[in-house]
């Protein structure tokens, strides 16, 4: 439709994506086959169906069952590769990837098979769809503070530039930011940039703590912030980026109807929001899909939907000379 094309036609960059997440149940039973790994499901459709969650740890349980078809290599490369040539189509000109090591460590696959499947993707996503990207090491907050520094160690290798930040995701109540002060402040003194979960399901103390704690350089999620006036405030006229993820927010239970999303008061309120798929294959679409669900739920105008636009190339780790080339 005309406001599909207006959507895929603006520059763009995807700021929130778990590349597990991205596993498309297609691909997940030919990886089944492909590494002989017993799947709980015996068709595409069965995957589907089995898509139905009442919150965020629902989701978690099904996604971390799910990577477990990926072992080699190549199977990282080809889940890669296959989102960015969706997302291509999509005008997403940049994209900033999270992946869980932990959840691939965990069960016996290398810290470097992950990676470099992953990250040679990226390098061929550059060249041959002139998709540009960064790579996020998100560590798994269930886990404990010293998995999270063994992580930090393991990746020490990569911190030339091939992964350039670190995030925090996983089961959040339970889980503040304040269990990884020390791993962030860590993290900060080898010169990476810092991310985190908070504000999806989690109270907006929670936001708190990962801005004055963490001091992270980007909000991931961050719905539940504007429970806070003073906090909101305070992050509207700091021009932090938010990472939102409609799709995500519904499938979750987050909001019980797209109508009730408060992206549009985030934007009123002067916050920075971007729009993105979290888990794409997992919550029923990737970035066009995510802009029509809230541009149609809450009336966005054209001119939202392009400083949306803005905001994600703004609120990217470009620097300042790239973002230009892409506003
Ligand atoms: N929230 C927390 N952890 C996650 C998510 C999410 O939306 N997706 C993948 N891991
Ligand atoms: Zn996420």
């Amino acid at each position: 439709s005309n406001l599909t094309d207006f959507i895929n036609a603006l520059p763009k960059a995807e700021l929130h994506l778990h590349i597990e997440g991205s596993l498309e149940p297609e691909m997940m039973m030919d990886l089944a086959i492909r590494n002989n790994i017993d799947l709980p499901y015996k068709s595409v459709e069965e995957i589907r169906t089995a898509y139905k969650f009442s919150n965020l740890q629902d989701f978690l349980d099904i996604y971390y069952q799910g990577m477990n078809v990926l072992q080699t290599e190549q199977d990282f490369y080809d889940l890669t590769f296959a989102y960015l040539e969706k997302i291509a189509k999509e005008g997403v000109v940049h994209v900033e990837v999270f992946y869980d090591p932990q959840g691939h460590t965990s069960r016996g696959v290398a810290f470097s098979t992950v990676t470099n499947g992953i990250l040679r993707a990226l390098d061929d996503g550059q060249e041959k769809l002139g998709v540009t990207s960064e790579l996020i090491m998100s560590f798994l907050r269930h886990l404990s503070e010293e998995d999270a520094f063994a992580t930090l160690e393991e990746a020490k290798p990569w911190f030339d530039g091939r992964i350039v930040a670190v995030g925090l995701d996983s089961s959040e109540m339970g889980h503040p930011p304040s269990k990884f002060e020390r791993v962030f402040n860590a993290a900060r003194d080898l010169d990476l940039k810092l991310v985190a979960h908070a504000g999806e399901e989690g109270p907006s103390e929670y936001v708190r703590e990962a801005i004055e704690l963490l001091k992270i350089d980007r909000l991931d999620h961050g719905n539940r912030t504007i429970e806070d006036l003073a906090l909101t405030r305070k992050l509207a006229s700091s021009g932090i980026a938010f990472t939102v993820c409609p799709l995500s927010n519904l499938k979750l239970c987050g909001v019980a109807n797209m109508k009730d999303h408060p992206l549009k008061k985030m934007m009123q309120a002067g916050l920075k929001v971007t729009v993105n798929s979290d888990d794409p294959a997992y919550f029923g679409g990737y970035m066009t899909a995510n802009f029509l669900s809230v541009v149609e739920a809450l009336d966005l105008s054209k001119d939202d939907i392009a400083v949306l636009c803005r905001n994600s190339i703004s609120g990217s780790f470009l620097t300042d000379d790239e973002k230009q080339q892409h506003l």
